[in-house]
């Protein structure tokens, strides 16, 4: 079946998961960027028809949803919509249409463009219009660190992108055939290191070995934060690919960390792994239980190790792993560790707090300020 066709038949939770992930970050952000004397703009790059073959919609038809019920929105977006395929921009200018009875979105752009790996230097993208872009393709043809970077340039800017880990993982075991798109992505250097570091390796070994080039690649812009949030294939349980999120702004970060935390799976402490756990591999799985030894102690540790004999407020313990991306924690974590810990005499709330117990469940407010004993 060709790509397309098997693509678009029936949402995949996976598909579903990913389009709701996009589709609430451009909430969150478009929420904020808003009150930016600016306009802003939605460039999806591999953008597809807009529904599924069972009417789902996905995160093109989504955004602009929830454009059209916001005056605001509709006045200051600008939409970019691409994808080769002339079919399917022609079903996603229909789509867009229907919903937008009153004719109300007037800067919707469509192209049909071939993205390839010098994409970069033909987008324009006008100077201070914050950016919010989604980067989709099937493959890795198109994605480059050089269209990201791009992409994510002007202040407000912010990248999700498709890391199909799989085909990117045969490609980098393979003789020198796909290395321009592999340079593209890891740079020249990078790429022959890690095909060299990666031979000998098992499967298993291999994935957080290819992940964390690209991080590196990515991070080469030492501005960058960059999150990445796994998937599993859909017929075996083995990592399929990633959606990866890259920003300048830690608070961007903060807010992307948040919307992947609640669609992760968790382990019993509330842990995330920043995975989507889907019900045909993961049906019939239970999480092992766990006497508080898990990665959360962990962050009790990195907590006592940093603060000991110290005060500080519950908020900036929060801000510090929020907005902190080489970690799986977020806030919710860290009120979760001060409750026990406090249970435990390891540290003591010393302002901040009215009330110790409501409805017999500790409380930890974030204006709280903690003594690290
Ligand atoms: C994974 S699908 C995108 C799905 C879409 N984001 C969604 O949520 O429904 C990839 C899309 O990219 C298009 N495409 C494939 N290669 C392309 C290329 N090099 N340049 C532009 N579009 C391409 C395909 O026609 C297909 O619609």
């Amino acid at each position: 079946m060709p790509e397309n066709e098997a693509f678009f038949s029936d949402q995949t939770e996976q598909s579903a998961t990913k389009a709701h992930i996009v589709s609430s970050y451009f909430t969150a952000w478009s929420r904020v960027i808003k009150k930016w004397d600016c306009r802003m703009a939605y460039i999806d790059l591999f953008c597809g028809p807009g529904r599924y073959d069972d009417n789902k919609p996905s995160a093109p038809i989504q955004i602009i949803q929830s454009t059209l019920s916001d005056p605001v929105l509709i006045e200051k977006m600008m939409f970019l919509f691409n994808d080769r395929d002339a079919a399917n921009i022609e079903s996603l200018r229909q789509e867009i249409t229907s919903l937008d009875t009153g004719k109300k979105l007037s800067r919707v752009k469509y192209y049909t463009e071939t993205i390839d790996i010098d994409t970069h230097s033909r987008l324009v993208i006008p100077r201070n219009v914050p950016v919010l872009s989604f980067v989709d393709p099937f493959g890795y043809k198109g994605l480059t660190r050089d269209l990201i970077n791009k992409l994510i340039a002007n202040s407000g800017s912010d990248c999700i992108f498709f890391f199909n880990y799989n085909r990117i993982n045969m490609a980098l075991s393979s003789n020198t055939k796909f290395d321009d798109h592999l340079a593209g992505i890891f740079g020249t250097e990078r790429t022959s290191l890690l095909k060299a570091q990666l031979a000998p390796l098992s499967p298993t070994q291999r994935e957080p070995v290819v992940i964390d080039a690209l991080i590196d690649a990515l991070l080469e812009d030492k501005s960058n934060y960059v999150l990445p949030f796994k998937f599993y294939s859909t017929e075996m349980l083995r990592t399929s690919h990633f959606i990866v999120f890259v920003t300048k702004n830690p608070v961007a970060c903060k807010i992307m960390k948040q919307i992947m935390y609640t669609n992760s799976a968790k382990d019993n402490d509330g842990v995330a792994t920043f995975s989507f756990e889907d019900s045909r591999n993961f049906a019939g799985s239970f999480s092992q239980l766990s006497l508080f030894d898990g990665p959360i102690k962990e962050l009790e540790r990195a907590m006592i190790s940093k603060y000991q004999g110290q005060t500080v407020t519950v908020q900036e313990l929060c801000d510090e792993v929020d907005c902190d991306f080489t970690n799986q924690f977020v806030s919710k974590n860290v009120t979760d560790v001060l409750k026990r810990m406090e249970l435990e005499g390891k540290i003591a709330v010393v302002a901040g707090r009215k009330i110790k117990v409501r409805g017999g469940v500790p409380t930890m407010p974030k204006k709280a300020t903690i003594l690290f004993k």
